[in-house]
């Protein structure tokens, strides 16, 4: 009995320890047996009707998001409107409409847009702030969609509202990327109320391209948030 208590005391602080967050989280290496089946079961799912939310939201998946082998599987099946978050994810609900502009002003359909984010703790993986590898956050974010413009040059995504990174003072942000046609965007939407955009990260945000964003709330409490991207060529 006394040996009991001793390792559950000695467990205890070990457990806590394990949940600290990390500022740099390892990639994921070689998918293991169970990862390689999970992934083939989400890609059988999605060619038997399942909606590529639907596999986005469930949990089941959660440990597979970093691979680039489901991340492929997802842009194979690019669509819009995308649920990006599970029910139980915390943060503020956000439906985000980003619409996608030729040179010259008219809507581009079928654009494959890249959008991720940090959650509302502003972290890039479950576990902790950043992946660390060669654009770690970019190849293996947890929350991430891709999606397919329609004939309007509109995506709409459902998701939570980003927080600013714990380690430093980078205002919250959703990356972007128009990955077809080739040569779009790669940019990032910022938020006007966002205490972390001052005037000068303001200014260092319009410089670099990225767009302000003014969320709003609609009257079901969820932020509404529009921006748009205009091709170069
Ligand atoms: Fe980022």
């Amino acid at each position: 009995m006394g040996a009991v208590l001793t390792g559950l005391l000695l467990w205890r602080p070990a457990a806590a320890q394990s949940t600290d967050p990390l500022k740099w989280v390892d990639p994921p290496g070689e998918e293991s047996e169970a990862i390689r089946a999970l992934i083939e079961q989400a890609k059988k799912a999605l060619n038997s009707g399942a909606s590529p939310s639907a596999i986005l939201t469930n949990r089941t998946y959660d440990s597979v998001h970093a691979y680039p082998r489901f991340r492929q599987v997802m842009r194979d099946n690019a669509s819009s409107p995308l649920n990006l978050v599970a029910e139980d994810e915390t943060g503020e609900r956000a439906v985000v409409r980003l619409r996608v502009l030729s040179a010259e002003g008219r809507p581009v359909a079928n654009a494959l847009v890249y959008v991720y984010h940090t959650s509302a703790k502003g972290w890039y993986s479950d576990r902790g702030y950043h992946i660390r590898a060669n654009s770690g956050d970019e190849r293996h974010a947890r929350l991430f969609g891709y999606l397919r413009t329609n004939p309007e040059g509109y995506v709409e995504f459902k998701t939570v509202r980003p927080a600013g990174y714990p380690d430093g003072n980078l205002p919250a942000h959703f990356h972007v990327e128009v990955l077809e046609p080739a040569g779009g965007p790669i940019t990032e939407v910022v938020f006007i109320d966002d205490p972390r955009l001052t005037t000068d990260a303001k200014e260092n945000s319009k410089r670099q391209g990225f767009f302000v964003a003014t969320p709003a709330k609609d009257s079901d409490g969820i932020w509404r948030i529009n921006a748009e991207f205009q091709l170069r060529s």
